[in-house]
Formats: structure tokens, C-alpha cells, sequence
């Protein structure tokens, strides 16, 4: 049975020992409910570490007022036999006072500029101040050698880049490509939100994405593009969020050749679903 463990001390004493017999330590942050997208993080975090040890928290402080914190999946066991299997040496599941001694409300709160005031930031406003908050904890308690994110969470890596740089976290970032499921649906813990309907049109963003790609690549406008994206989106039955494209750093993006993200956060029903595609232009 993998090593759960859920105090602070016994977690230090843990990696300690790792570190005193000169092994690299690995973490791949979640919030549970774990699927195979997680895993692919596991695994690579495998690659470039000794140990790989997997946070599981659900964090109160990165969801708005009327979010899904409270109905968000917890599925400990089956994480932790997931994770045995992926390879991964130590389960951190900590209550929320070993998270926030003082409180989830009296934390010391994280703010990064800037990039946090589009796109997530703007439509959920504080949320990725509650992820670096969360994050720099974690790096503070596993202290890890290199740490796994997904791109499936774009700007979330981009605003962790700017966390590690800012505060010489002296943390190796390893982005880990988004795992999807056979039609195109990017898989997220949310999915299981969807009717057996919205599950039924869900893998349309990941189409719409492509579209956006090839658009772009053929010289089509980046208004005219994104305009059909969001078009294409609404006659599904989504209600969206954004249909972007980018440059690399989220800003819009001058004319010419370039590397490209587009990126798509649209709901169906109470579900948000977000999505992106790396391409050059
Ligand atoms: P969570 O949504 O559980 O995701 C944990 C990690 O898994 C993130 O780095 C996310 O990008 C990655 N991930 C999720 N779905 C993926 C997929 N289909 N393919 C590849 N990677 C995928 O992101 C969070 O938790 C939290 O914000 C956290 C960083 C843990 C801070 O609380």
C-alpha cells in the first residue's frame, strides 16, 4: 500500500530522509479525484525524479463564492490506488489546518500581476491567487527537486512560471501535455458533471480548437477567427466564456508568423470545460 501521510512533521521527516541519501524529489500537485491525465503527471515527474510524492487537497482558497468547492469529487482511496500504480512513492493529503494553520481565511494570500487580470483571472476573479497560495505551501513543505503541471491548465503553468521565477523557487517546472479521451475531450475531474447530452457535444471545443488552428494557419483574421470559434460554440449550446488566440505569454498576439495558443473556456449547463491547442502560425 503506497504511504499516505497527513501531518506536516512526518512529511518532513520523510523527504528528509530522501534528501539525506541524495535522491531528487518530485511532485505532481492535484486536487484528487484522479484520472489518467494525473497519472501522465506521475509518470513523468517519474523520469526526472528518485521519488515522486502527489499532493491531494482540494483547495478552498481557489474557488469563488459559487463555485463547486463544496461539491467537488473526493475519492481518496481510489487516488491512492491509482497512484500506487502510476508509480508515484508518497501520498500528501493534508487536512485544511495542516494547509492553513491560521484558516483557509487568515492565509497569508499570494498575488501575481499581470498575467492573473485575463482570460481565468478575469472570469474568475481571485482564483489564481488562491493557486499560487496553494502552490508556494506545497513547494515549501515537499520542497521538491522538479514539479509536474499540465498544460491542459495553461494559464494556470504560466502563472506558476512567473510564482518560481519571481521567488527563485529553486523548483525545476515540468509541463506535461494534455491527455484526452478518444473523441477529443480533454479529461477533467469536471466531466463527470456532464448529462449523458452535454457529455455528447463536450468534445466540440476540442474540434472548434482544431478549427481555430486551421484557420489561422490558412491567414484568417484573429477577430474573424475567434468570432466563428465562439459562434460555433453557442449554436452547440455552450455559453462561452472566451475563444481566443494568443502568443505564448496569453497576450494577443501582432500579425505574422508566430507561436500560437488558442484557448477556449465555455460551460454547458453548470459545467465549465477549459481547453487549449499549441500551434505555429
Ligand atoms: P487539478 O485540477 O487536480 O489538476 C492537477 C494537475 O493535473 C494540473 O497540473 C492539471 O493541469 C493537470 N491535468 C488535469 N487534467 C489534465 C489532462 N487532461 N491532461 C494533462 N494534465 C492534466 O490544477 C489543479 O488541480 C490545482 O489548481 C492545483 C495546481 C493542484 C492547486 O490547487
Amino acid at each position: 500500500m503506497i504511504e499516505t501521510v497527513t501531518e506536516l512533521p512526518a512529511l518532513r521527516a520523510r523527504i528528509a530522509a530522501w534528501k539525506q541519501d541524495g535522491l531528487r524529489v518530485g511532485l505532481v500537485p492535484t486536487m484528487g479525484n484522479l484520472h489518467a491525465g494525473h497519472f501522465s503527471l506521475v509518470e513523468l515527474a517519474r523520469e526526472h525524479a528518485d521519488k515522486v510524492v502527489a499532493s491531494v487537497f482540494v483547495n478552498p482558497t481557489q474557488f469563488g463564492p459559487n463555485e463547486d468547492f463544496a461539491r467537488y469529487p473526493r475519492t481518496p482511496e481510489a487516488d491512492a490506488t491509482g497512484l500506487e500504480a502510476a508509480g508515484c512513492d508518497l501520498v500528501w493529503l493534508p487536512p485544511v489546518e495542516q494547509m492553513y494553520p491560521f484558516g483557509a481565511d487568515n492565509a497569508v494570500r499570494m498575488r501575481v500581476p499581470g498575467i492573473t487580470d485575463v482570460l481565468d483571472g478575469a472570469h474568475r476573479p481571485g482564483h489564481f491567487d488562491g493557486v499560487v497560495t496553494v502552490v508556494s505551501r506545497l513547494f515549501n513543505q515537499v520542497q521538491p527537486d522538479v514539479a509536474a503541471f499540465g498544460l491542459k491548465d495553461y494559464q494556470q503553468l504560466a502563472v506558476i512560471r512567473y510564482l518560481v521565477r519571481d521567488l527563485a523557487f529553486p523548483v525545476e517546472l515540468l509541463p506535461a501535455p494534455i491527455v484526452r479521451e478518444p473523441d477529443g475531450l480533454a479529461l477533467s475531474s469536471r466531466n463527470q458533471y456532464l448529462s449523458v447530452e452535454q457529455r455528447a457535444v463536450a468534445p466540440m471545443i476540442h474540434r472548434t480548437l482544431l478549427a481555430m488552428r486551421n484557420a489561422t494557419q490558412a491567414g484568417g483574421m484573429r477577430a474573424a477567427v475567434e468570432a466563428q470559434a465562439r459562434e460555433a460554440l453557442e449554436a452547440a449550446g455552450f455559453v462561452v466564456d472566451y475563444a481566443v488566440v494568443r502568443d505564448r505569454h496569453l497576450d494577443e498576439p501582432e500579425d505574422g508568423p508566430g507561436e500560437r495558443v488558442a484557448l477556449v473556456a465555455a460551460r454547458l449547463g453548470s459545467t465549465r470545460l477549459i481547453d487549449n491547442l499549441e500551434f505555429t502560425r
